[in-house]
């Protein structure tokens, strides 16, 4: 039996072991769901087990544990390093789910649960096409898994297990689905991703919440400087205004920026899918070199005051807001948060005081469309797809491809197939079940050609 054969043959079961995994409610950002967080893990060292690895083991770290498991079928084959995550981001808002969101419901022809594409869905379809493989006896390669619980919070843990287990992460290439294509019509393979910077900044004002009658006007409201503060961040062409923050930004060719901008992209239907009737953005890029290769900076969320049923009167004494800064290539994501911290502290009026709090953080990568890697992954591509897919830069964020390129020495192929309509992070996130068994048909293709492109080198 073939592969693919073997996997037409179980795929309903394949549907239905993801479905059991969604139903776990395993938030990384949320301690109330430790528990929750370790059951995803020992479910996933099961099934890695039960698809054949030779050794599935749980490995915990000082937050939430990696998974790693591995079968080696010939030392002098080529390795390729699987990685994802298991935890999720947290579902809030509960109410603008239409089904609960670890409760998993199958309709039109896609799964909707919080994970369903980011990253469980998509991590998923490595073990099930590891399974697929190794059942048929045809599996090419050795191969490793590393499946993460902290990857929505920062890969702390996981930095330290990559440079602690240098020796036992000896491969040839990382595997990632944890990103997009374009449409199922237009397959693509992303080979950008930006970094990030993320900060937590505190307007401190009088010092207790006072009456916005008895006080208003003569005493600085810190809701209003903060608002004042973060609007001078951006200037009216949608530049960043702080102070050496596009040194050494890398700047793509005119003929790089040429061919980012063939990728199919239709503005109407971006602006109708997201009901805004203009877009906003840094003069002088298209859309999608706003997303791939520019930087931004957005207040993720701002509080303070009475927020409340109703009104009261009352001139907050502390204000805060939550702000990210995605990276590209050239940027460090320290350095930036350094200018941050030193900038929102110049700007701030002697009426208030002024705390930033740098949170985790992760530096953009770059991958070469040249790579034995990537040449393995178009060709799997195009055979599943029935066209060959595009290199695209995307504006998430995956910090430890950096740091597999940095500590490992090693590149990345990503090979997501979620699609910008799945709701990631959002309320009713969901994933296709074409492109889960398409990823499948995909990965399955991978390791066959890499292990022939790579062998033969
Ligand atoms: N899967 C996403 C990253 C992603 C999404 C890449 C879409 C490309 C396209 C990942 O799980 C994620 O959300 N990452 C965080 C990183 C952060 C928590 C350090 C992000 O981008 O916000
Ligand atoms: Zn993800």
């Amino acid at each position: 039996m073939t592969p693919l054969t073997y996997f037409e043959k179980h795929k309903q079961r394949f549907l239905d072991e993801l479905i059991e995994l969604l139903k776990v409610p395993s938030v990384s950002a949320d301690s109330r769901h430790k528990e929750d967080v370790a059951r995803a893990a020992d479910y996933i060292r099961q099934k890695l087990e039960d698809a054949g690895a030779d050794k599935a083991e749980i490995c915990p770290t000082q937050g939430h544990p990696i998974v790693y498991g591995e079968k080696i079928i010939d030392p002098s084959k080529p390795t390729v390093i699987v990685y994802g995550h298991y935890d999720v981001q947290p579902p809030d808002p509960l109410d603008l789910w239409d089904s609960p969101p670890f409760e998993p419901v199958i309709k039109n022809e896609k799964i909707y649960a919080r994970g369903a594409c980011d990253d469980k869905g998509q991590m998923y379809m490595h073990i099930k096409a590891f399974e697929s493989l190794v059942e048929t006896n045809s599996l090419p390669c050795n191969i490793k898994f590393m499946i993460e619980g902290e990857e929505e919070v920062g890969s702390d843990n996981l930095e330290l297990f990559v440079r602690e287990n240098k020796e036992r992460l000896k491969g040839d290439i990382i595997l990632i689905s944890d990103t997009s294509i374009i449409s199922n019509e237009n397959p693509s393979i992303t080979v950008g991703l930006r970094g990030l910077s993320y900060m937590e900044v505190e307007v401190t004002g009088p010092n207790r919440d006072l009456h916005s009658g008895v006080y208003g006007g003569a005493v600085e409201n810190p809701l209003n400087v903060l608002c004042e503060m973060i609007t001078s961040l951006k200037d009216a062409d949608g530049r960043i205004t702080i102070p050496g923050f596009y040194d050494n930004v890398f700047e793509l060719s005119d003929e790089d920026r040429r061919k980012l901008n063939e990728a199919p992209f239709d503005l109407n239907e971006y602006k109708s899918d997201l009901g805004i009737d203009e877009i906003f953005g840094e003069k002088g890029y298209t859309t999608l070199e706003r997303t791939g290769i520019r930087p931004t900076l957005d207040v993720n969320g701002i509080w303070g005051g009475y927020t409340g049923e109703g009104a009261k009167t009352v001139l907050p004494s502390k204000a805060s807001a939550k702000i990210s800064m995605r990276l590209v290539p050239g940027q460090n994501s320290s350095k930036i948060s350094e200018l941050f911290s030193q900038h929102f502290q110049k700007i701030a009026p002697k009426t208030v005081k002024v705390k930033v709090t740098p949170h985790h953080g992760g530096e953009p990568a770059m991958l070469s469309t040249s790579s034995i890697g990537y040449q393995a992954a178009s060709k799997a591509m195009e055979e599943a797809w029935g066209k060959e897919p595009i290199p695209t830069k995307e504006g998430g964020s995956i910090p430890i491809v950096a740091l597999f390129q940095d500590v490992l020495e090693l590149d990345s192929i990503l090979l997501g197939v979620g699609l910008d309509s799945d709701n990631i992070h959002s309320p009713n996130e969901n994933f296709g079940i074409y492109n889960y068994y398409k990823g499948i048909e995909t990965l399955i293709g991978f390791h066959k050609h890499f292990a022939e492109m790579a062998g033969s080198k």
